[in-house]
């Protein structure tokens, strides 16, 4: 007999936006709840009734693979109901705003929006004008919070714990929401950071508990327990930050020679995916058995379950408030 999570001790909350407002009671307490549900992975009947009744909006501005699959899989376990708006095909283009868009969905009583969307800041603003529980699935180069837990999650299962092991994030650190989550999910978790890639990519006043290093070689000195290698994200760079793709393969990449080091002494390699094969990483290191990539994805549904089960909707907004008082 397949049981849910005990009731949280942790106080929900309506809605996920980043994870620096997460403590480390609140993220452990969601990575202990995404446990059982991972257990019901293995089972012929992979469902709940925790959500019965509910209903989960998709609502996706900027593509996606695994998070949009990811947030579906979960909340249809959970025994919700899902549907995907595809704002590709939707009134979104033929002008209609984000908050209006949001307010059509909400006339439809939908209980949680999962938002993607290339600016940051949208999944916080559609939160206070919204009674549903908003999850931010992505919001420019500000946050991607159930990836860091997934990512937490994945690093646990491994390893057995957190304190004092060592993570190096390599990359484009300058324009990804994944490196903000994970570095600061890491930090609160008692991890500790290094941070390497091209010097132009990395953000000026980044914060000081990072470990910097001027090569790979010099980072792998530092002797990381982890390397989460960054997708080199193209598509948000307007100007030339290194001179190739070849040049950053072999200068910042985990190129066939690296890796050869690095499996030797075994350690872990993440990357949150897509992969650009050849840039980040040589093809060897998606069949090495400890790349956590595949488990990264099979945990995204575990981690998202949780989310969905911790967060209530319906707790009034603050604007809610505000708009019953005028
Ligand atoms: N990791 C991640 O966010 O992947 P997708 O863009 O495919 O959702």
């Amino acid at each position: 007999m397949i049981t849910e999570p005990n009731p949280s001790p942790v106080h929900s909350r309506k809605d996920l936006l980043d994870i620096e407002s997460l403590s480390a009671e609140e993220i452990n307490h969601l990575l202990e709840t995404a446990k059982p549900f991972k257990e019901l992975f293995t089972r012929s009947v992979k469902k709940v009734p925790a959500l019965r009744g509910k209903t989960v909006l998709n609502l996706f501005f900027e593509p996606s693979t695994r998070t949009r699959a990811s947030f579906e899989i979960a909340a249809k376990r959970l025994s919700a109901d899902v549907t995907n708006l595809a704002v590709s095909q939707s009134s979104v283009v033929k002008g209609e705003s984000v908050l209006d868009t949001v307010d059509t969905m909400q006339s439809m009583k939908v209980d949680y929006l999962v938002v993607r969307h290339g600016a940051a800041g949208i999944p916080n603003q559609i939160a206070k004008h919204s009674p549903a529980s908003v999850i931010n699935a992505g919001d420019g180069n500000h946050a991607h919070p159930t990836q860091a837990l997934l990512d937490a999650f994945t690093i646990k299962e491994a390893m057995g714990d957190f304190s004092g092991r060592k993570i190096l994030i390599a990359g484009d650190i300058l324009h990804s929401r994944v490196a903000r989550s994970v570095s600061i999910c890491a930090n609160k978790l008692g991890m500790e950071v290094g941070i390497f890639g091209p010097p132009t990519l990395i953000p000026h006043g980044h914060p000081d508990y990072f470990h910097t290093f001027n090569s790979f070689e010099h980072a792998l000195e530092w002797e990381p327990e982890v390397i989460y290698l960054l997708r080199l994200q193209l598509e948000r760079q307007s100007a030339h930050f290194f001179p190739s793709l070849r040049e950053y393969h072999q200068v910042f990449g985990m190129t066939r020679e690296r890796f050869e080091l690095v499996s030797r002494k075994g350690i872990y390699i993440m990357h949150p995916g897509p992969v650009n094969r050849g840039v980040e990483l040589t093809d060897e290191v998606l069949t090495y058995d400890r790349s956590l990539i595949n488990r990264q994805v099979e945990n995204g549904i575990a981690a998202r379950m949780a989310v969905l089960y911790w967060l209530q909707p319906g707790i009034p907004s603050p604007t809610i408030e505000e708009k019953a008082e005028t």
